[in-house]
């Protein structure tokens, strides 16, 4: 896979997230795909590039990231002055419908990839309600951040721990809905599978670690239904987005 050097335009730091806004002239990103970055100067330290959802993409080729700083790579990343080598956009991302209403869900640093699906729905007219976890730790500039980037949302105060009827309190009825976009914890995600089975289609974007991110390695290996046969999808190559009903967990 092939890492272009970008030009980063600006690092806006929100409590423990870090947005890096950079130039990019390829293929735009669509939404739920994601990319693999590295930052420049450091040969292979760490060895594997991170992958990221594209967060957003605006007119003027400006592509942006929203990072959590969790270990060496992505500190790297959120060092103000790094250098940035980034992929293409890869991956499936949300197939977006042309039918309204939608619901988008997310939690945590996950939300990232749902600020370009709402640009995405906002661009068709497509009618949206956004609902986002907020955790009672987040910091104050983060709880800013969520409600000027998602103005409308819906912030629903989590203290971790979800289950699908905790998921339909924050949601409420599923059917009015014609289909629901979820980023979240690998708890919101399961919660979200089970509300929304036999009620509306959901897909989900799943959070495998990644190596090669081409496919080649079945690291993320993702357990699928196919024809009444569990078998292994990838989530770099044939998601990271899933249809919910897809999924063998
Ligand atoms: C498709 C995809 C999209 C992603 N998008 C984003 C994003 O938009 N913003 C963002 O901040 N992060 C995102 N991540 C997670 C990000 O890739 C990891 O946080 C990063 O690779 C950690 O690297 P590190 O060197 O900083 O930390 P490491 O030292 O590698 O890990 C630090 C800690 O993070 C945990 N961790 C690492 N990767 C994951 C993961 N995939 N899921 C759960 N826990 C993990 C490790 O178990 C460890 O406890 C995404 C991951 C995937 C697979
Ligand atoms: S990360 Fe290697 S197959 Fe997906």
């Amino acid at each position: 896979m092939k890492l272009h050097p970008v030009e980063v335009i600006s690092r806006e730091r929100y409590g423990d997230h870090v947005r890096i806004q950079y130039l990019w002239t390829g293929d735009p990103p669509q939404p739920g795909q994601f990319v693999m970055v590295r930052a420049a100067g450091h040969g292979l330290d760490p060895f594997l590039s991170r992958p990221l959802f594209a967060h957003d993409y605006e007119e003027g080729d400006v592509a942006s990231l929203l990072v959590v700083v969790r270990g060496r790579g992505t500190a790297l990343l959120a060092e103000e002055g790094s250098a940035l080598l980034v992929s293409d956009p890869l991956g499936r991302g949300f197939q977006v419908t042309e039918d309204g209403p939608v619901a988008l869900v997310g939690g945590g640093v996950w939300v990232s990839p749902l600020k370009l699906l709402a640009r995405s729905l906002r661009r068709r007219g497509i009618e949206h309600d956004v609902y986002l976890e907020s955790p009672a730790a987040a910091s104050g500039a983060y709880l800013g951040f969520l409600k000027e980037n998602f103005p409308g949302a819906t912030l629903i105060e989590t203290a971790g721990g979800t289950g699908s009827a905790v998921f339909l309190d924050w949601v409420g009825d599923l059917a009015r809905y014609e289909s629901i976009y979820v980023s979240g914890t690998a708890e919101t995600l399961a919660a979200a599978r089970s509300a929304a089975a036999g009620v509306v289609p959901a897909q989900l974007a799943v959070r495998e670690r990644m190596a090669c991110a081409n496919g080649s390695c079945y690291g993320c290996a993702v357990p699928v239904w196919a024809g009444g046969e569990m078998v292994y999808a990838r989530a770099c190559v044939d998601g990271p987005v899933f249809e919910a009903a897809a999924l063998a967990w």
